[in-house]
């Protein structure tokens, strides 16, 4: 990659140390959930290792969205801990991305003034955001569109401008919340080549909320399955696909089917 890119966390590092590689940085122990009666979420004890892509499925309403939140620091566990890089989180988390099905494009500001958002709250420099949003618009195909309103995007575009969005800003992890819901197939699978091209680039850690199967054995290095509400992790399971992954032929690998099989039994025994 060029050496215009400032961004640190754009950079591929080329001293990673092994022993930090497999470091934990995110670490649920315990955890718990309520909201007043409600019982969310039940005691889950979770790692997510430095630079991981990890999936997590489970039916509606286990409590996938809350184990996000508490990552992001904007949800307190009701009991047990959350540990982001060896420290527990206490507040709104700076170092991830959040990126969910709905657009949060703010409708009276350009494309390239929507990517620049999260560091303009962050007080980055103004040559170096620049920078960082062209960098960004031409990772997810949207140079050219740099003036363009939101209303005049399809939904594919506007989801690939919050994907640039959290791209500029650099996280060290993503948080992605059914991110590719809404989007046809054809484009919700251009989005997983994507995907995985940036989190190989950046070599940022991913969690990854989805319902599709596929969509999670075609990106993940790990899948977790929530059992129902109170939900915990009830199977997790080592997706041994060789990387790079094609996202079209890695389905036709026998080993993909049959992890089809085994996390659809364990979504559907309960
Ligand atoms: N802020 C909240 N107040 C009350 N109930 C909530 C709140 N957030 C989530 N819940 C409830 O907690 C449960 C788990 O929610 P959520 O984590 O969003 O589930 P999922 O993302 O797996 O569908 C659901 O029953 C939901 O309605
Ligand atoms: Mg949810």
């Amino acid at each position: 990659m060029s050496s215009m890119v400032s961004n640190p966390r754009l950079e591929v590092p080329t001293t990673a140390a092994p022993d930090m590689a497999r470091e934990n940085l995110i670490h649920f122990d315990a955890v718990t959930a309520k909201f007043g009666q409600l019982h969310a979420m039940g005691p889950t004890t979770l790692s997510v290792r430095r630079g991981e892509f990890v999936a997590i499925v489970g039916p509606s309403g286990c409590g996938k969205s809350t184990l996000l939140n508490m990552v992001a620091g904007t949800l307190r566990p009701s009991s047990g801990s959350v540990h982001y890089d060896g420290q527990q989180v206490a507040g709104p988390n700076s170092d991830v991305g959040y990126i969910t099905q709905k657009n949060y494009c703010v409708p009276w500001r350009t494309v390239e003034g929507n990517v620049r958002m999260p560091m303009e709250f962050r007080g980055v420099a103004r040559a170096e955001m620049d920078e960082r949003v062209k960098y960004a618009l031409a990772q997810v195909g949207l140079t050219g569109f740099e003036r363009a309103y939101p209303k005049q995007l399809s939904g594919g575009m506007l989801q690939r401008v919050m994907i640039a969005r959290t791209l500029a800003y650099g996280p060290s992890v993503y948080l992605m919340d059914e991110p590719f819901g809404s989007l046809d197939a054809q484009l919700r699978t251009r989005m997983h080549a994507k995907l995985l091209e940036i989190w190989q680039k950046t070599q940022a850690t991913f969690v990854f909320v989805t319902h599709d199967l596929q969509e999670a054995i075609t990106l993940a290095d790990r899948v977790v399955v929530m059992s129902r509400r109170p939900g915990c992790p009830k199977l997790v399971v080592d997706i041994n696909l060789p990387r790079p992954r094609d996202v079209v032929d890695i389905q036709a690998d026998p080993a993909f089917g049959a992890y089809v099989k085994q996390l659809w039994h364990a979504l559907d025994v309960d």
